[in-house]
Parts: C-alpha cells; sequence; structure tokens
C-alpha cells in the first residue's frame, strides 16, 4: 500500500513536553466515536508489544547508556512495527488513525534536540514508515519552558529519561517541530495551546472539519463532558 491507496484518515498529533497532546487527541478520540466513526488511537513509542517495550528501554530505565545513533533507531524500529501491524491495516479499513507522535517527533528530538544528521532521519522515517504520510498533523505549541514544568512539576526525579533533558535540549526540540511545521505546511497545522481546553480543541476539530464533513463541531458541553469521562477513567484505573 502507498499512501495514495489508503481508505482511512490518518491524523498524527505532535508537539513538546507538556503541550497537552495526550489529552486533546483523548477527546477528539472520544468524540470522533460518539459520532459512531470506528477510530483506531496510537501512542508511539508504543501500542504494539515490541513497541511497548522499547518504550520501556527509551523511558523508564534511566541507568541505562543509550547514545543518541541507538535512541533513533530504537524509535524507528517500533515505528516500522506499529506502521505494518497497526496503522496499514487500521487505513486499509477504512479506519481513522489518531497517532500522539509520530515521525516529525524523531526529526524534531533527534534531529534538533540530539543533533544527528536530519537528512539521515527522513530517510529513516521514510524507511519505517513506508511512506505512510498524515493527512494531517496538529503541532500543538507550547512556551518551551512552560510545557517542561507542566510535565515534570518541579520534581524532575518522576521525569522519564527524555523528559529529564535540559531545557536547552527542549528549546531544539521545539525550533525542529517549528522548522518542519514551516517546511510542510500543507500537512501541518499549529495550534497554540495558551487557551482554555474548549478552545484548543474547537480550533483542531476546525482545522480537520474538511476530512469530517459529516460532523459538527463540538459544543462546550460534549467537550466538559467528554474531559469528565476521561478523568472518571483516570481515577477507575
Ligand atoms: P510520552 O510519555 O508518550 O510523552 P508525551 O506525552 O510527551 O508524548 O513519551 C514519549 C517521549 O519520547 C517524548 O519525550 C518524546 C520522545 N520521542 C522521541 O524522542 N522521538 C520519537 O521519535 C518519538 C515518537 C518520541
Amino acid at each position: 500500500m502507498n499512501s495514495n491507496e489508503k481508505k482511512g484518515i490518518f491524523i498524527s498529533f505532535e508537539g513538546g513536553e507538556g503541550c497537552g497532546k495526550s489529552t486533546q487527541i483523548k477527546i477528539l478520540y472520544k468524540y470522533l466515536l460518539s459520532y459512531g466513526l470506528d477510530v483506531e488511537l496510537i501512542r508511539e513509542p508504543g501500542s504494539t508489544h515490541l513497541g511497548e517495550k522499547i518504550r520501556n528501554i527509551l523511558l523508564n530505565i534511566k541507568d541505562l547508556d543509550i547514545c543518541a545513533e541507538s535512541e533513533l533507531l530504537l524509535y524507528e524500529a517500533a515505528r516500522a512495527q506499529i506502521v505494518k501491524e497497526k496503522i496499514i491495516p487500521a487505513l486499509e479499513s477504512g479506519k481513522v488513525v489518531l497517532c500522539d507522535r509520530y515521525i516529525d517527533s524523531s526529526y524534531a528530538y533527534q534531529g534538533y534536540g540530539r543533533g544527528l544528521n536530519l537528512d539521515i532521519i527522513d530517510k529513516l522515517n521514510a524507511f519505517a514508515c513506508k511512506n505512510i504520510i498524515p493527512d494531517k498533523t496538529i503541532y500543538l505549541r507550547v512556551t518551551t519552558n512552560i510545557g517542561l514544568f507542566r510535565a515534570t512539576g518541579s520534581n524532575l526525579n518522576d521525569a522519564d529519561r527524555i523528559e529529564s533533558e535540559g531545557l536547552q535540549f527542549h528549546s531544539k526540540v521545539s525550533e525542529g517541530f517549528e522548522k518542519k511545521a514551516q517546511q510542510e505546511n500543507h500537512r501541518f497545522v499549529i495550534i497554540d495551546t495558551a487557551e482554555e481546553k474548549f478552545d484548543t480543541q474547537l480550533k483542531i476539530f476546525e482545522s480537520l472539519q474538511a476530512l469530517f464533513p459529516q460532523i459538527e463541531p463540538p459544543s462546550i458541553d460534549k467537550i466538559n463532558d467528554i474531559v469528565a469521562l476521561i478523568k472518571q477513567e483516570k481515577n477507575d484505573r
């Protein structure tokens, strides 16, 4: 399958630490489900057996020495598995795929953050993702130090391996996202996240409206209900 043959809709979400991506993607997921759409929610790295194991190595094991090149290859390995096992079958069967991070994270984190060669990253991304490119990429822009503080609080002990990198690293990551968003502005939608959850979700939905002409934009009540449901599900876990 190449990207022209896919029947489903593919949307990725990107952004630096603490940009609110995971909450927003869940709101959109539940909203689309409520319209009866067949939606698959995927996170990178993870979402497959192999991917979750790689995720554990990449994020949770803190005393492991992982050089930048190995880090990149591990993210790409997790990605190759997700594309083959989840994304391609879902798109072929006409589903909506929402992906929490994808190729642009490698460009921003390993390219700009770690300083690896950007052309090599583009090539490895193309190899791992079999040229399955999102129809739209929602880039949630956040001021780096605010996002980092949101993600880690003042206690860096709980931060994962990537979050624990300093402000300088994360500022470069943001620069990487900005650059990619500029380069591929037909695919990227940039949304500033300084506002209320509701406004951000509304902007996200509006930017995707052309992909879902049959669906009305969500009301504030609907979004609040979904946010309450997500909180409830988190508490029940
Ligand atoms: P996660 O807990 O999913 O954090 P977030 O909510 O910020 O997405 O952790 C994923 C981490 O992996 C995050 O710090 C970004 C990083 N990452 C890369 O460095 N390169 C990549 O290619 C991907 C997909 C993620």
